[in-house]
């Protein structure tokens, strides 16, 4: 059986992380994580950009928001961006960093997280409904806001 780890995004991995592949179809539900990767750069004190390595290599990335200030309640702890790479889906990656982030938001005092999505076929409803969450409401732009309790 194969090895998960989640490790901080580091200069040791910062490459791979950048270069994870997706399904055709899903590009659309996720920005680069690139994007990621300056948003957590600019928000160094609530940002929260974990590397899920899988025999020490790099298969996925997941990054939180940690800000019990935040004037919306959906980006108090939540998921900011979670991708696997296509070759390593289906096997429990997704899931792996999911409950790691929300074990990381339980240690801090945090009763659920919560996650925006795009709905929609190739997207990643099913996985989250699978995981746990419950839709809580609609945004403005017509994407799922959905929570776990914790
Ligand atoms: C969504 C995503 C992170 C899931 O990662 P994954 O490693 O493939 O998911 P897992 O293997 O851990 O799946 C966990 C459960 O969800 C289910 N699941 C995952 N994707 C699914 C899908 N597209 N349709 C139905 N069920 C799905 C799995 O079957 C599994 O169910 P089980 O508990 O019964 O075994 C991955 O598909 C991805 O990177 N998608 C593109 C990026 C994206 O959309 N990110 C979300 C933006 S917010």
């Amino acid at each position: 059986m194969s090895e998960l780890k989640l490790v901080e995004l580091s200069a040791s991995n910062i490459v791979a992380a950048n270069t994870l592949t997706l399904k055709p179809g899903q590009e659309q539900y996720v920005a680069p994580v690139s994007h990621s990767i300056a948003e957590a750069y600019v928000n160094p004190s609530t940002a929260w950009p974990r590397v899920v390595l899988e025999d020490d290599e790099v298969v996925g990335f997941i990054m939180g928001n940690f800000d019990p200030e935040a004037a919306e309640v959906e980006f108090r702890g939540c998921i900011w961006r979670i991708n696997v790479a296509a070759d390593a889906q289906g096997h429990g990656v997704g899931r792996f960093a999911v409950l790691a982030l929300a074990d990381e938001a339980r240690s801090r005092g945090f009763d659920r997280i919560t996650v925006i999505f795009e709905p929609g076929e190739d997207g990643p409803a099913a996985f989250f409904d699978r995981i746990g969450f419950e839709t809580i409401g609609e945004t403005p732009y017509g994407e799922t806001i959905a929570a776990l309790p914790l």
